[in-house]
């Protein structure tokens, strides 16, 4: 595995790769990486002829400095894991590599809404931030074929709709949710959460199980109501819990008129915030 930091080192070895006919996957992460990265990585090596994983805390998806400050930084470790994991190359570029004229331009794509509910309405602006990265690192890679993961179902939603929009010659590739023996879902801020909150945790994935049972003899609304209120306990905190249509992210007025809905969640627990899904119907 190579280790890149310059964009235009890594434009050049792909060009050449691409003018052999090889094909690129591509994986974008903020590192401190876990099984959940590592599952969309393994896919790109087994579908890809090389895989580029890049390495990128971005900075203009952070709604908090403070946040941005604490990301985890562990590129010793993860470049580890990518080595074995058979990836070609690491990119891990510099603010500057990734924003040589500053920061502060945003990417104009219509969505309609579809960043300013769920997660949008609690973290104002990070969805600008990660279509801004994503479609610099995409236009730097120019992948065949783009991982991204399930876990953050509106991310992925909204970066489907940005290579629609821009007509992009990529396919976007959603890797299932990798989840620990208890159903709580991988996360680089799961360290931060005690043992005991860990297992306080798996009542999230329990719920999501649950309502997909419940919704085939209730309405939406009725089962909304019913997770809201088997979340919340002294210990955790629901911040949202939407039933929405999985293709526009919008509410559902009857479950009928929809053939995708997507339940979605973010709660804290022990001061750690937590989202999770789950596809009720496809
Ligand atoms: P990061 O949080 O590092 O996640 C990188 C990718 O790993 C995302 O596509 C995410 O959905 C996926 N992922 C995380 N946990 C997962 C799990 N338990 N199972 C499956 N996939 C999982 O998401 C970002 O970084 C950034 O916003 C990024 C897209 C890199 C833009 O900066």
């Amino acid at each position: 595995m190579e280790i890149i930091k310059e964009v235009r080192v890594l434009e050049e070895k792909l060009k050449e790769i691409r003018s052999a006919g090889k094909t690129i996957g591509f994986t974008p992460t903020m590192g401190a990486l876990h099984d959940g990265h590592l599952s969309l990585v393994s896919r790109s090596v087994e579908e890809n002829d090389v895989s580029v994983c890049s390495i990128f805390v971005n900075p203009t998806q952070f709604n908090e400095k403070s946040d941005l400050d604490k990301y985890p930084k562990t590129l010793d470790a993860d470049s580890a894991m990518l080595e074995k994991a058979s990836v070609d190359f690491l990119f891990f570029p510099s603010p500057k590599e990734i924003y040589p004229n500053g920061e502060s331009y945003e990417v104009d794509l219509p969505l309609d809404g579809m960043d300013e509910v769920l997660e949008g309405e609690f973290r104002p602006g990070h969805f600008k931030g990660v279509i801004q990265v994503v479609k610099r690192l995409l236009e730097i890679t120019n992948p065949n074929h783009l991982y991204m993961g399930q876990k953050d179902f509106q991310q992925f939603s909204l970066i489907h709709a940005m290579i629609t929009h821009f007509q992009m010659p990529t396919t976007l590739v959603v890797c299932p949710i990798k989840r620990e023996p208890n159903g709580v879902a991988m996360s680089s801020r799961n360290v931060r959460l005690s043992k005991k909150g860990k297992l306080l945790a798996s009542i999230i994935h329990w719920t999501l199980a649950e309502s997909k049972k419940r919704l085939k003899n209730n309405t939406v609304k009725e089962v909304e109501t019913w997770a809201l209120e088997n979340l919340t306990t002294e210990w955790c905190k629901v911040e949202y819990f939407k039933i929405v249509d999985g293709y526009t992210l919008k509410d559902i007025i009857d479950k009928k008129d929809h053939d995708y809905l997507v339940a979605s969640l973010a709660v804290w627990i022990e001061d750690v915030r937590l989202i999770d899904n789950m596809t009720l119907k496809q």
